[in-house]
């Protein structure tokens, strides 16, 4: 089933050149941080860019249920009126975050410290996903949560009457909750602390001081420690979203396997905390250069120019390297599978939870598309092969980056390789269809 609707089966099959610019939507981290922290803030918030996609459409909507009032003026761009800081009214309905894990996890933060309750619940794949990570720090502010067996979804919140800041070290690299935790940290008096033993993509951070906060990051032994000082008064800000790497990844990717082909993507971000992906295609001998660096909404962006590597090999990446590219090992594994030799991706256990197992999911679609590999909970190999076979039905498991791999892979397969539901897709990346086709990729939606 796709996300919100019935299911939508797509077929790659091999395509010519890949050629033209290739204009990918804002990027989903900062799209969600520009809604809730305009929500937060007191005065107008104007964003630029916003990604359209579903996940950002349902924090948009949850953003008014708790009292804001959020407009979309044109394509991508925004208005939010923010209640300020403690300033979430009670919400009259169920929050429904539909497959966003982002969203809701962020959402449940900024609500933590204001005494009021909500209700969370979202689709299948997001209702079977682990929220304990995010109730257990909440917990130390004083907050209440009731939810399914395991810490799932459908969940109630409830927030502290008298929050105290608190200081906390994340037991897993995730974003998610240390953002949570910063948006909780807001309404509670005093310092709150965040230590990550292994840097995570800070769009938090940035926008917090973007918005007024008092954010001091410091180096430590015990790893990178935020400290935020409560209760500032945030005011609306202007928001430039720059254009999303992860999103970026499946054209790119498509265009270094894809013989003779060259494209543009322009205005994509380079934040070192997510650009891990990258770093490792070069290392691949992948042939993208990085053109006009420059900085747009407080973030370092370039145009990406990428030509096909017909000579891309195997390697090996470093666990401390996962978190930079935590969302693109999907697309890597597929670049993976048509490189020589083998390509070994270390640490990656936190994509088990993710919109799917997306360790499983790859696993076995690359399996039946005939490509070799191993796993263990924590590391993935994947043998490359000079032409995958393909041939094969996938299953997206209401997972877009897994319904975009394999499409992507079914551009240079032998055989087509067809998606069971690519409606998933919409929730991050809604252009990807046209924007494919507009590069010459053959991708088409069979009759269901
Ligand atoms: C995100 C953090 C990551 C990432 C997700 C977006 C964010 O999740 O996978 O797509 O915007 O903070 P984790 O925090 O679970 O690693």
């Amino acid at each position: 089933m796709s996300a919100h609707g019935t299911p939508i089966p797509m077929t790659a099959r091999a395509s010519g050149p890949l050629t033209g610019v290739a204009e990918v939507p804002g990027d989903k981290s900062i799209s969600h941080r520009a809604l809730i922290l305009g929500a937060l803030s007191i005065g107008e918030t104007h964003v630029t860019g916003l990604l359209e996609g579903q996940d950002v459409l349902d924090t948009a909507e949850a953003m008014r249920a708790f009292g804001a009032e959020v407009t979309r003026v044109g394509t991508g761009e925004w208005r939010v009126h923010g209640v300020g800081v403690g300033g979430f009214a009670e919400p009259e309905q169920v929050i429904d975050c539909g497959n966003s894990g982002t969203g809701v996890r962020l959402i449940m933060g900024a609500m933590a410290t204001t005494p009021i309750s909500a209700t969370f619940t979202g689709d299948a794949s997001l209702n079977s996903r682990p929220m304990g990570r995010i109730t257990d720090p909440l917990a130390l502010f004083g907050t209440q949560a009731v939810g399914r067996a395991g810490g799932r979804l459908p969940m109630t919140l409830v927030g502290a009457e008298s929050p105290v800041p608190v200081r906390y070290t994340l037991p897993m690299p995730s974003a998610q909750v240390k953002s949570a935790v910063l948006l909780a940290g807001l309404n509670a008096p005093g310092d709150t602390v965040v230590i990550e033993p292994e840097a995570t993509r800070d769009h938090t951070e940035r926008m917090l001081r973007g918005f007024g906060a008092q954010v001091a990051v410091e180096d430590t032994d015990e790893g990178r420690m935020i400290t935020l000082t409560g209760q500032p008064e945030l005011t609306g800000q202007r928001v430039a979203v720059p254009r999303d790497p992860s999103s970026a990844a499946f054209p790119v990717c498509a265009a270094l396997i894809v013989p003779g082909s060259e494209i543009t993507v322009p205005g994509v971000s380079r934040n070192p905390t997510r650009d891990g992906l990258f770093v490792t295609l070069l290392e691949m001998g992948a042939d993208i250069t990085f053109e006009n660096p420059r900085e747009e909404g407080g973030e370092p962006v370039a145009d990406l120019r990428v030509r096909y590597s017909p000579d891309l090999r195997g390697v090996e990446t470093p666990v401390e390297r996962a978190a930079s590219m935590i969302d693109e090992f999907p697309v890597l594994s597929v670049v993976a599978a048509c490189a020589k030799g083998t390509t070994v991706m270390r640490g990656v256990k936190e994509l088990r939870v993710k919109e799917s197992d997306r360790i499983d999911a790859m696993a076995r679609g690359l399996e039946a598309c005939g490509v070799r590999l191993e796993e263990t909970d924590d590391v993935f190999t994947v043998h490359g092969m000079a032409q995958v076979p393909g041939g094969a039905t996938t299953h997206s498991r209401l997972d877009h980056r897994i319904a975009m791999s394999f499409l992507v892979l079914g551009l240079v397969s032998k055989s087509p390789i067809r998606v069971d539901d690519g409606g998933p897709i919409a929730t991050s990346f809604p252009t990807f269809e046209g924007l494919m086709d507009g590069l010459g990729a053959i991708i088409s939606r069979d009759p269901a």
